[in-house]
């Protein structure tokens, strides 16, 4: 009797090790996966003939710096041409001078919209005229601003936190309402909307809450799009940087210089523009790409605890703010 008992127990151990050796087998697997195609989608897969595939005009907003301003350059170099909106008119003026410099073949417009200022309704009215006969393809949705620096909810002045949500919310939902309706008449186009890792990647971002909460907006709103357009032959798409080093960055993080996972807002647009019209969210930049698995591997009340003891460290270190 005590050998049957002994024999059992022992073929339960063998089941058991097997089941879990089975399933440690399936969740390796399916990790290594995961990293291998997120390596791959962004190194090694063919970058789409944007004018081809989506037409010849692109419209840039935030274009007269960093991301924007990058991505400007990168399409002008791949033959489009380009309407740039951003709230300084010189500002525009210099940038567009600066790639019709450096691609002749490239024609610029330039448009002045304040998305923070009252008259962002009047801006829009000439964006829409300026594009109007236009074969625009491809909209970045770019523009974005943060706090000026760590600061808990109750400390954002009402100015600060009312512009947030007019810039990266209004601004995106509104230049997608003005660019959307000729892609549907031309049955094409792609629409590229600048989330953040903040809202994506780490399960919170607290001291810049607001900002944080604008990019879930911006998340939802273009998966939500990718499946109402999609059939309609417009690809939205969703971005997802983390740290990019541009004037933003350095404001908030004390990021004064690229390194291995923090690109330029050059080497950052040149490797979101290969993902144009593949998955509805991406995190372009191959490094932010493995920084991103390795967040999902960490229980997230330890990311939790993480950023926010970074960001008190930023709030204690920053100078006095009001
Ligand atoms: N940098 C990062 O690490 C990072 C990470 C994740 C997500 N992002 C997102 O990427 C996007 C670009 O960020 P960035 O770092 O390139 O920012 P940036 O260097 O500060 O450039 C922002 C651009 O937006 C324009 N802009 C600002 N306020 C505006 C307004 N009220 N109306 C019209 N244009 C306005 C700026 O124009 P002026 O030149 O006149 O100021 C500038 O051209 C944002 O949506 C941001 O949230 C950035």
């Amino acid at each position: 009797m005590e050998d049957i008992v002994t024999a059992c127990s022992s073929s339960v151990t063998h089941f058991a090790v097997l089941i879990i050796s089975c399933l440690g087998f399936v969740v390796t697997l399916n990790h290594l996966i995961s990293l291998v195609t997120r390596i791959s989608n962004s190194c090694l897969r063919s970058e789409k003939d944007l004018t081809r595939t989506y037409g010849s005009w692109a419209v840039v907003t935030g274009a007269t710096d960093g991301i924007g301003k990058a991505f400007a350059c990168q399409l002008a170099r791949r033959g489009l041409n380009l309407v740039l909106v951003s709230r300084s008119f010189e500002k525009l003026e210099t940038v567009a001078g600066e790639i019709r410099a450096e691609y002749p073949g490239s024609h610029v417009r330039v448009v002045e919209v304040d998305f923070s200022g009252g008259e962002v309704c009047e801006g829009l009215r000439r964006v829409e005229e300026v594009i109007g006969g236009l074969d625009v393809g491809i909209l970045i949705n770019n523009v974005g601003i943060t706090y000026p620096g760590a600061m808990f909810f109750h400390e954002v002045e009402e100015k600060v936190w009312r512009n947030i949500v007019r810039v990266n919310i209004e601004g995106t939902t509104r230049m997608t309402k003005v660019v959307l309706p000729g892609m549907l008449r031309r049955k094409k186009g792609a629409i590229v909307n600048i989330g953040s890792g903040a809202s994506v990647v780490v399960p919170s971002h607290p001291l810049f809450t607001v900002y944080a909460a604008t990019k879930a907006y911006v998340d939802q709103l273009s998966r939500s799009l990718y499946m109402e357009y999609g059939q309609c032959g417009i690809h939205v798409q969703c971005q997802v940087p983390l740290y990019v080093a541009t004037n933003m960055v350095s404001r908030v993080a004390c990021i004064e210089r690229d390194s291995l996972f923090v690109p330029t807002a050059e080497g950052y647009a040149r490797a979101a523009i290969r993902r144009i019209g593949y998955e509805a969210r991406c995190t372009p930049y191959w490094a932010h790409s493995i920084q991103w698995y390795f967040a999902r591997l960490i229980p997230d009340p330890l990311l939790d605890a993480w950023r926010f003891s970074i960001a008190m460290h930023r709030r204690k270190s920053q100078p006095k703010l009001n």
